[in-house]
């Protein structure tokens, strides 16, 4: 098979293998927009609580829309309580009617573990089953997935266990980020995790007659990691997480490093212009004030590479409406402006 290919999870079917990872404080609509105008073929909300989609919170229900150009997305929630995890899939499908529920079994945050969710459920089976079991039964025709870590810490390594319980409470594909719950983000992702979860799960294919997907998920940085991670671990779809904060084009890139071989680098102009496309829908979506906050990191990461970036950046950090914006960057768009039109000369 080609290295790009399509995805099938349960009824829904994926052009592509290049996926957004869920991210919390980043892949909001706004951005998850841009990231599949740039190629992802499959896009993830932040995690959203189940208990606070219970109990109405309106906040978290702005979380889990679906963005303009989202012709299938997946809401992921997290909880460790099957019936609250029930009662809050029902709500998402009403709210949102999304093709797909990822439940969140990897979170490593105390607050979120100490509840008994998140990575917590990675190192606990049971209640995994139970609560995929509940999500499952709540979605009815809909794909529910799972996404893992590869265990607690060194000595407590729980993919297997975990992959199991997924798969008898019906998941449709399992996603692993093999890092440990003690690693947080740090330290390197253990691939041959990920190869072990392709080749278990392929074996539960073949004695079940499914065909159940593995998703990887874990230090691509770069299109030429989702390449290696491919051909090494075999998992159908990767995803991109922190290598495509500020970096939306990282999708089209390895789309074409996949297909061609080779890519070539978007131009600092259309990386600006594309920062300024999202800080336009973060404004709609949310309000002014919020949006430029939120943006100040997202364009630290799109001036990356940009002649005089440092001293951009240092102007970033105080922009607080789309006018700072603007001031900011419109002479340095008008210089390539200039500079395309003196080359067209040429
Ligand atoms: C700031 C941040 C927020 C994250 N939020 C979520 C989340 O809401 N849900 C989730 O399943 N994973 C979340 N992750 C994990 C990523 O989806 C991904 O699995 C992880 O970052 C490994 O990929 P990477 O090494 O390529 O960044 C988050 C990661 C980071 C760095």
């Amino acid at each position: 098979m080609e290295l790009y290919h399509p995805v099938r999870i349960k009824n829904i079917e994926l052009k592509g293998n290049l996926f957004l990872a869920p991210v919390a404080g980043y892949s909001d609509m706004a951005f998850r927009s841009v990231c599949i105008e740039n190629g992802a073929c499959f896009t993830y909300t932040e995690m959203v609580s189940a208990e606070a989609l219970v109990r109405k919170n309106l906040k978290t229900e702005i979380l889990m829309r679906r963005a303009y150009n989202e012709d299938v997305y997946s809401v992921q929630i997290f909880g460790p309580e099957p019936d609250i995890m029930n009662a809050a899939a029902h709500i998402v499908l009403e709210k949102t009617n999304c093709e797909c529920i990822d439940i969140n079994c990897g979170c490593p945050v105390p607050k979120i573990v100490k509840t008994g969710a998140g990575s917590a459920l990675t190192r606990d089976p049971d209640r995994l089953y139970k609560v995929a079991k509940a999500v499952v039964d709540a979605a009815g025709d809909r794909a529910v997935t799972v996404k893992i870590r590869s265990g607690w810490e060194k000595f407590q390594i729980t993919w297997k266990e975990a992959a199991q319980a997924a798969l008898e409470a019906g998941a449709s594909a399992i996603t692993i980020h093999p890092r440990t719950r003690a690693q947080g983000y740090e330290g390197h992702s253990d691939w041959s995790i990920m190869k072990a979860l392709v080749e278990f799960v392929g074996e539960w294919n073949k004695s079940h007659g499914t065909s159940i997907p593995v998703f990887g998920s874990g230090d691509l940085f770069k299109p030429e990691d989702a390449k290696k991670m491919l051909e090494e671990t075999g998992a159908d779809a990767v995803m991109f997480a922190r290598g495509a904060m500020g970096n939306p084009f990282i999708f089209k890139d390895a789309t074409s490093l996949l297909q061609t071989g080779s890519y070539q680098p978007v131009p600092p102009d259309v990386r600006i212009k594309t920062g300024f496309a999202e800080l336009e829908r973060l404004v709609k979506d949310t309000e002014e004030k919020h949006a430029c906050m939120e943006m100040r990191k997202r364009f630290a990461a799109y001036s990356k590479g940009i002649h005089n970036g440092a001293a951009l950046r240092l102007q970033i950090v105080h922009a607080s409406t789309v006018e700072d914006y603007k001031k900011i960057f419109e002479p340095v768009l008008q210089a390539f402006e200039e500079e395309n039109s003196q080359n067209g000369q040429l």
